[in-house]
């Protein structure tokens, strides 16, 4: 029987073995899989291409990746099954499924046994903007200390070592323009003569040129080309998985990429095309690894701290039995970083735990855009208080509106038809990320025509949860579900939902050193405890009973009848949204009489004061 330990390192060979009993190989894999990938998931004994750097992973062997799908490539044609001339083994008719290259000999391309096959290749970047206490973030590349589980299997310099030099490699993967004779035959003599110890620098060279299209700038980790056999029409672009499958590092792939390009290039003919296609459809393995998916999960949420399922009521009795203490804590410490401002601090909350729960036609519902205006824009206030968002959710991106950034940066994803590729952009964010817009870097009047466009995409965003993706000749529709908080100082280009002035009650010499002490009087544990109580509020399900609508009715008719001016249709629906997700905040399901009184009170608060700003700004020259 094999062992967990067999299964992890190296798959393949299990698979073949019980072939040899007498199991189809896709039903080994399928059934053994499953159990086992369950049975890994309460051991985490699958080594995650998040945490472990590439050169610790064994080629050949079960990882997991957690990722979002930024990109899928046309459906490619592999050999799925094919014969080779190899002595040594009994079957010379070999499985190609989860597989780059060939093994055992020189393929046999006229076969008859031949099958050619078709799976789909997406690419996976890690999902965007995690925050550093996002325990899945993953430490890989960057400040890795590795685990004395792990043993370098490769050194950079030895890659070949592991590999055998008795096979003949073959790339699995060909183009239906292509006849396989063009493809594998012709490379196969040149291969061999490139195999000199030197790939490695051919690689880091590689390295520095290729673009890794990861959408937010600073991005760490591995892209990786995730290889799909069934069901792909399931995923769809900007998914979150945690996906399980067979990892391919080969360095022949790499040799196969740079002989194309190196022949491409001497070949001044060669449409430039097929070159950057190739380039970006076949990067280095050792840079970006091709892993064969045996099984994915969708990420329902990226909160470490909750239960991988959706966060469910029941299954977090402890952190609603002291829900109410843990909200009022919240909502303390967030006055603190609010210079003592508890209303904006009240907004706030229901900022972070508002979520598009529906769509009527195409207005999303749900949604909280909050104006924070009024922030200082002498000191970088902005920053901190970002900083502090970023404490507090899984994911995150602070995008600065500065005329640099709004003139230079790519926002929305485009199609590189050349490249056969989605470029990606700041816009192409997985679901449920925080956007913080700081608007108080933007100077006045010097946007140019991209500038305005890359505004108009950041409206769209706010006022319709959704992003069109530029496929040049057309956009694309993407819904979304990213919480827009805008941070301005005074006039905001921006659309939002609804809006609070800054009013601190205190005022610190050094804003830094206070904000500093207000973040170090937070004991570490509280924050896990803010951090599971957002994403639970947010999850949680909402009705209004038909009581509790006509009593609503009633009241707007009511407010009305003095001054019809003092509430319209639109305020009406936002003073529903602040109840719903005041009453969410406080763990009820449903709205009551007493909910929607202090839904009032707290409008009532924010537009005295709105206007109170107003009458004071209007006075100034
Ligand atoms: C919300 O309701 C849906 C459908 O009624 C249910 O499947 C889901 O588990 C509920 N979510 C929570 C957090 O209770
Ligand atoms: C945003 O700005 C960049 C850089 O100037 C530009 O290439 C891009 O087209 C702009 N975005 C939109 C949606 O116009
Ligand atoms: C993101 O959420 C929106 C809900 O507004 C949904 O329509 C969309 O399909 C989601 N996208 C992904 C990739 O799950
Ligand atoms: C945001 O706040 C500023 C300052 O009061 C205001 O001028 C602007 O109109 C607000 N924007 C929206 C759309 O609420
Ligand atoms: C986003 O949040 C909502 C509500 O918490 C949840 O139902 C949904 O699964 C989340 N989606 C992702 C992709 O995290």
């Amino acid at each position: 029987m094999p062992t967990v330990h067999d299964w992890i390192n190296n798959p393949l060979a299990v698979v073949d073995g019980q072939k040899m009993n007498g199991f189809s190989e896709r039903s080994v894999l399928k059934l053994t899989c499953l159990t086992l990938v369950s049975f890994f998931f309460c051991f985490f004994q699958v080594p995650s291409l998040n945490d472990v750097p590439l050169y610790y992973l064994k080629p050949n062997s079960l990882v997991k990746f957690r990722c979002m799908v930024q990109d899928m490539f046309d459906p490619e044609f592999f050999m799925g099954v094919y014969e080779t001339n190899d002595l040594t083994s009994n079957s010379k008719v070999k499985c190609g499924k989860y597989k780059d290259i060939t093994v055992g000999g020189q393929v046999d391309f006229n076969s008859r046994n031949t099958v050619t096959s078709e799976r789909q290749t997406f690419y996976c970047v890690p999902i965007p903007g995690e925050s550093q206490w996002n325990s899945y973030a993953g430490t890989s590349q960057a400040r890795v200390v590795p685990s004395t589980s792990y043993v370098p299997n490769r050194h950079k310099r030895s890659y070949e070592e592991d590999y055998e030099m008795d096979t003949q490699p073959q790339e699995m993967k060909y183009v239906r323009t292509q006849s396989s004779a063009e493809s594998h035959g012709n490379t196969e003599p040149k291969r061999q003569e490139t195999e000199a110890p030197s790939h490695d620098s051919s690689s880091v060279h590689c390295t520095s040129s290729l673009d890794l299209n990861f959408p937010l700038p600073g991005e760490k980790g591995p892209a990786c080309l995730v290889k799909v056999y069934e069901d792909w029409d399931s995923f769809k672009l900007n998914d979150m998985l945690e996906v399980f499958g067979i990892l391919s590092v080969d360095p022949a792939l790499s040799v196969i990429a740079d002989e194309r390009e190196a022949s491409s290039l001497l070949d001044h003919t060669e449409v430039t095309e097929t070159v950057e296609e190739q380039r970006v459809h076949s990067p280095p393995a050792s840079l970006v690894p091709r892993l064969h998916m045996l099984y994915a999960q969708p990420l329902v949420h990226n909160n470490p701290l909750l239960p991988s399922s959706a966060p469910e009521s029941n299954d977090l009795c402890s952190v609603l039995g002291e829900l109410a203490s843990v909200r009022a804590e919240l909502h303390t410490y967030l006055t603190h970083v609010l210079m003592g401002d508890s209303l904006a601090a009240e907004y706030l909350i229901l900022h972070l735990i508002s979520n598009v729960y529906s769509r009527r036609d195409v207005l999303p519902l749900g949604k909280f855009t909050l104006n924070l205006s009024g922030c200082p824009h002498s000191s970088p206030y902005t920053e901190h208080l970002y900083k502090v968002i970023q404490q507090l959710v899984p994911s995150s991106y602070w995008l600065c509106m500065c005329l640099h950034n709004m003139n230079n940066q790519r926002m929305v994803p485009w199609k590189d038809y050349t490249a056969n590729r989605l470029v990606s952009g700041t816009l192409q964010l997985a679901n449920n990320t925080s956007l913080f817009l700081d608007e108080t870097q933007l100077e006045q009047g010097q946007l140019d025509a991209t500038g305005v466009r890359n505004i108009t995409a950041l409206g769209n965003l706010i006022s319709w949860q959704k992003v069109d993706y530029d496929f040049n000749y057309h956009q694309m529709e993407f819904p979304c579900n990213i919480n827009v908080l805008i941070a301005s100082e005074g006039r905001s280009l921006l659309p939002s939902d609804s809006q609070v002035h800054l009013r601190p009650t205190l005022n610190p010499p050094n804003l830094e050193e206070y904000l500093s002490a207000v973040q170090v009087a937070q004991v570490p544990s509280q924050f896990n405890k803010y951090r599971i109580y957002l994403s639970v509020a947010r999850a949680l399900n909402y009705t209004i009973s038909d009581e509790i609508t006509t009593a609503v009715e009633d009241d707007f008719v009511e407010m009305r009848k003095d001054d019809p001016q003092s509430m319209s249709a639109e305020d009406l629906h936002r003073l529903l949204v602040v109840a719903r997700l005041l009453s969410l905040s406080h763990g009820q399901n449903t709205l009551s009489r007493d909910g929607w009184m202090k839904a009032k009170q707290l409008e009532a608060l924010r537009i005295s004061r709105t206007q109170q700003q107003k009458s004071v700004s209007g006075n100034e020259p």
